[in-house]
């Protein structure tokens, strides 16, 4: 069958241009993840190196390996079992079969902003109305719960939000997360919460609560790419009612089909008690170092870079005081600086650079100075 599409596709903006720049220039400071754990460093077990190179190539359980969507489950404080998990390429592939399960062309959205736009690009691409609201800039990305509710009406059918939030890094108060609640509650919409980010808290002694269970038509998704350095192994998950799983999986069968067994598997060793306390300390240690060594460059800086402080995330927010559109101003970076982070246009704000914290102190100093240097080049 032959259809035509109506209107022209809207690229991914972040994602496509940060993969033209990250593998080329000499610091990439546009990832929002902690740095990459090595395997060498993750496996710290022989017995488990050789069930690896043991285990046949073979395609997994389709829906993740059991132990992994048990191990998965037991991140939601006892209120999830494996048969709410669904192993996913990444985030990205839960939230591509989330949205393409609860909405079809026509629909009615509500998207929180500033955000990842991979959602919102999918639903515009799909031809579903967005609405959005905000957490605002000029309050401490506090929710402005009047746009929520002018975003929410009785034909919404999804409400999407990302906590903890990217780019920001905000963190949403138990207030906020009962007026999202109550604000789809009241019109029967789904609430999908992208928890990609939970797990990386700079602060916090405890992990974000998560959205999971707190009203019945509640989805969250996570990853293993942010809070637990392993972008590489693509490894996400979706948490969902049993009956909803069944049709991610099935979307999920038009696409990737499945993880990979290897990614399965290391997942399945990375989440067992011991090894998660590990990495979750690893995280805590690079963010509570990067961060103190941003801060100490940002107190350097004066006026001439101003942000909110993340509570979660490895990332900050950054404004910076020269008025050059943000895509101008990393295009500088990464061409007299070999310095690449994301502009604030691919998330919808103006005059801001999204910069990873979460690095070795060294390379972020020496990053954060090519930073300096464009500032200086805008002045
Ligand atoms: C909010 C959010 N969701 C999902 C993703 C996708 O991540 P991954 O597919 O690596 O888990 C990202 C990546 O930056 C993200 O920021």
């Amino acid at each position: 069958m032959h259809t035509t599409p109506k209107r022209e596709f809207i690229p991914f903006a972040l994602e496509r241009e940060m993969s033209r720049w990250e593998k080329i220039v000499s610091f990439n400071i546009s990832e929002s993840g902690v740095w990459p754990i090595s395997l060498k460093e993750l496996i710290q077990d022989d017995a488990f190196l050789q069930q690896l190179l043991d285990a046949p190539l073979d395609y997994p359980h389709v829906q993740g390996r059991p132990a992994l969507r048990e191990r998965i489950a037991h991140l939601y404080d006892g209120k999830a079992n494996a048969d709410n998990v669904l192993v996913t390429v990444g985030g990205a592939g839960a939230n591509h079969a989330i949205l393409s399960s609860l909405l079809k062309p026509g629909d009615q959205a509500a998207f929180m902003t500033p955000n990842y736009l991979q959602l919102w690009g999918i639903a515009q691409n799909n031809g579903i109305h967005c609405q959005t609201f905000s957490l605002r800039d000029a309050d401490d990305w506090r929710l402005d719960r009047d746009e929520l509710k002018r975003a929410i009406n009785p034909q919404t059918k999804v409400v999407f939000v990302c906590n903890p939030n990217n780019p920001t890094g905000k963190v949403l108060s138990p207030s906020e997360m009962s007026a999202v609640l109550e604000a789809a509650a009241d019109v029967g919409a789904w609430l999908v919460a992208d928890e990609v980010y939970r797990g990386a808290e700079r602060e916090a002694a405890e992990i974000t609560p998560s959205f999971w269970g707190k009203y019945e038509r509640v989805i969250v998704c996570g990853s293993l790419s942010k809070a637990y350095g392993l972008p590489g192994l693509r490894l996400g998950w979706l948490v969902a009612p049993p009956a909803i799983l069944e049709e991610c999986a099935a979307r999920q069968d038009y696409t990737t089909i499945t993880a990979g067994l290897l990614a399965n598997l290391i997942a399945e060793y990375a989440l067992q008690p011991a090894v998660l306390q590990r990495i979750r300390q690893r995280t805590r240690n690079l963010l509570r170092e990067g961060y103190a060594l941003l801060e100490e460059w940002g107190m350097e800086q004066g006026q001439r870079f101003t942000w909110v402080p993340p509570q979660a995330g490895a990332i900050a927010f950054i404004r910076y005081r020269p008025t050059v559109p943000s895509e101008e101003f990393v295009r500088r970076l990464a061409e007299a600086e070999s310095t690449y982070a994301a502009p604030g246009a691919h998330f919808g704000v103006e005059q801001h650079i999204r910069i990873s914290y979460g690095l070795p102190p060294d390379f972020l100093r020496m990053a954060l100075d090519r930073v300096s240097r464009v500032v200086d080049f805008f002045s």
